[in-house]
């Protein structure tokens, strides 16, 4: 299924070559900011993917040399309600990230932002160039991470400092993502591609139902200390915030913003 979707620049770019499934958020103009088509689209290319035996590994990566993913598209978010809220919009994509049956590695240069350091927390590597920028900004515009940071977060860093960086919202640099358990790797921006395909070959090279039986093994752990319970607590806290004034007053500043000269 080369081009999930279509058109002149679709959302979502896949490509499988040796049993390694590559999807590129491709918005690169606007940062890769997840906006409703490319939600659509990675759902797509995850159902068609799951059940297809030849993907040992999926890289999951971002257009252009300075995002990720800066998040979810702040203009779309602005407009969320309480509804959409309880709908878990991005929570339940990357639970689909998460429970993929083949091993994911987040391939990250540049930012990683909100909902795409979340969704860079659903997959189960990060391997981060030098410029990769890691951070929660949600609570400076007025809503929570609830796609997962509050327990993925905590389970990689520890509470502490997934405390320290939920509360703050600054930004966790590639050194110090390696230093705090956040990535396994960091090399050169020019290298990710690289490092993250070195290291999906080697998963590829083991036993496959092996690798997927180990990932169901490791779920049930990251289920034991926040399973289903915790995600539908954080839906209903995002409810609450999205329809607060503070809310619209803080993401309408950020839209109004004066562009870096
Ligand atoms: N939603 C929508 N658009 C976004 C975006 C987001 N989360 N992040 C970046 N963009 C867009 C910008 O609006 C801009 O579009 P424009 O050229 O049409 O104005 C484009 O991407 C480039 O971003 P810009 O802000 O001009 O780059 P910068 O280098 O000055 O700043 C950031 C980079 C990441 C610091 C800044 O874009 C930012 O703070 N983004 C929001 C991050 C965030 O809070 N994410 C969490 C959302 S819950």
């Amino acid at each position: 299924m080369a081009g999930v979707t279509s058109g002149p620049q679709p959302a979502l770019l896949d490509r499988v070559q040796d049993g390694v499934l590559t999807l590129t958020l491709n918005r690169p103009d606007k940062l890769n900011a997840l906006d409703n088509a490319m939600i659509d689209a990675l759902h797509a290319a995850l159902a068609y993917y799951a059940p297809r035996e030849d993907v040992a590994v999926v890289i999951l990566t971002g257009a252009g040399e300075r995002a990720f993913a800066a998040g979810a598209d702040i203009a779309q978010l602005r407009d969320r309600k309480r509804s959409d809220a309880l709908r878990g919009i991005n929570a339940t994509l990357f639970d689909r990230v998460a429970r993929f049956p083949a091993p994911t590695i987040a391939a990250v240069r540049g930012f990683a932002l909100g909902g795409g350091c979340e969704l860079a927390l659903a997959c189960d590597l990060r391997v981060a160039g030098r410029s990769a920028k890691f951070g929660q900004p949600e609570t400076g515009l007025g809503i929570m991470a609830s796609a997962g940071a509050t327990f993925r977060l905590a389970q990689l860093v520890g509470l502490g400092r997934a405390r320290e960086l939920l509360y703050t919202g600054r930004l966790v640099e590639a050194e110090e993502a390696l230093r705090i358990g956040l990535v396994t790797q960091v090399v050169e921006d020019a290298d990710v591609g690289a490092a993250a395909l070195q290291m999906a070959q080697m998963i590829a090279r083991n036993d496959p139902l092996a690798t997927r039986l180990t990932k169901l093994a490791l779920a049930q752990v990251a289920d034991a200390t926040a399973g289903p319970a915790a995600q539908t607590f954080a839906n209903v806290v995002q409810a609450v915030l999205f329809e607060s004034p503070e809310k619209i007053k803080r993401m309408d500043a950020f839209l109004a913003r004066k562009k870096r000269p």
